[in-house]
């Protein structure tokens, strides 16, 4: 427990991340560093950025609503702190997503309106299932949810999406690995806080791995709609061959994901995140269930 307290300790945070990797950094990335002209210039990329962001956008403020919701559930006061710096972390998300919802263009007075308009359906579903967890109160579902099926699905996601950006986009690359960093701390505490609780209260386990089975089948949707029939695939292409010709490579996971067909992609992408679930379920004594296929 001592290793606990202070790993996930309030002082530990300002160390690591206020002080440590965020110092210096202007909404998540270096001040001065501004999206590519090509991508602004360009309609149908800069659309998909947006309706990329939107998405970041929508995954966040369901992280923010359930880790501040998790602070009156939890059973102990050191995971109330946690909980806390957690909320920060997640604000600070939605804040430098929104942030990248207003450099290529979009009003603030129109923020909410965009928000609506591209939402993906299957994202939202997914944050409600959650979210039903986080009202009633129940902090092993809540933390289950949030801290290994959400934050391990935006860990893969920030990642790849990192590997794709960090020649093409750095402005954007340096925002996620900010983030990647958030999220691996907010992993390692769902996995260390709600093992023994799995333990304590073993007849909870049908009922997580339904809501797991669930949220993974949403999430999979949502991969779905991105990947296939996405509207700047052939801009997308001509911009990844282009950084290829210029000696460039997307690496992430053993693959080059620059010479890859969407499809491929979403595959490395749901591959990987399904089986971290199953490595870190595991790890907590719940049992990684197989979604249906979208
Ligand atoms: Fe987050
Ligand atoms: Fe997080």
């Amino acid at each position: 427990m001592a290793d606990f307290l202070s790993a996930y300790s309030i002082q530990t945070w300002l160390e690591s991340c206020p002080q440590g990797y965020l110092e210096g950094t202007r909404f998540g990335h270096l001040p001065g560093e501004k999206e590519p002209e090509p991508l602004l210039a360009n309609d149908i990329l800069r659309e998909e950025s947006i309706r990329t962001t939107v998405q970041l956008v929508v995954g966040e403020r369901c992280a923010l609503a359930a880790s501040s919701g998790l602070i009156n559930a939890a059973p102990d006061e050191a995971s109330k702190r946690f909980l806390a710096t957690q909320t920060l972390d997640e604000a600070r998300h939605v804040e430098i997503f929104s942030q990248r919802l207003v450099d290529p263009g979009v009003r603030k007075e129109k923020m909410e309106d965009v928000i609506r308009q591209y939402a993906n359906r299957n994202l939202v579903k997914f944050a409600e299932v959650l979210l039903e967890k986080v009202d009633k109160k129940d902090f092993i579902a809540g933390v289950v949810g949030q801290n290994i099926v959400l934050e391990g699905m935006a860990f893969s996601v920030f990642e790849m999406m990192h590997a794709l950006n960090q020649q093409l986009n750095p402005k954007f690359a340096h925002t996620l690995s900010g983030t990647i960093a958030d999220e691996r701390r907010h992993v390692g505490f769902g996995e260390n806080r709600i093992g023994s609780l799995i333990k304590e209260y073993p007849e909870r386990r049908p009922e997580i791995e339904r809501m797991q089975k669930e949220m993974s089948y949403y999430m999979l949707a949502t991969f779905a709609d991105a990947f296939r029939n996405n509207p700047a695939r052939d801009e997308f292409r001509r911009l990844e061959s282009a950084l290829v010709e210029n000696g460039g490579s997307a690496q992430w996971q053993g693959v080059e994901l620059a010479t890859m067909e969407p499809e491929e992609m979403e595959t490395v992408l749901a591959t990987t995140v399904l089986s971290e679930f199953k490595t870190r379920l595991g790890r907590i004594g719940i049992e990684y269930q197989s979604p249906a296929r979208p």
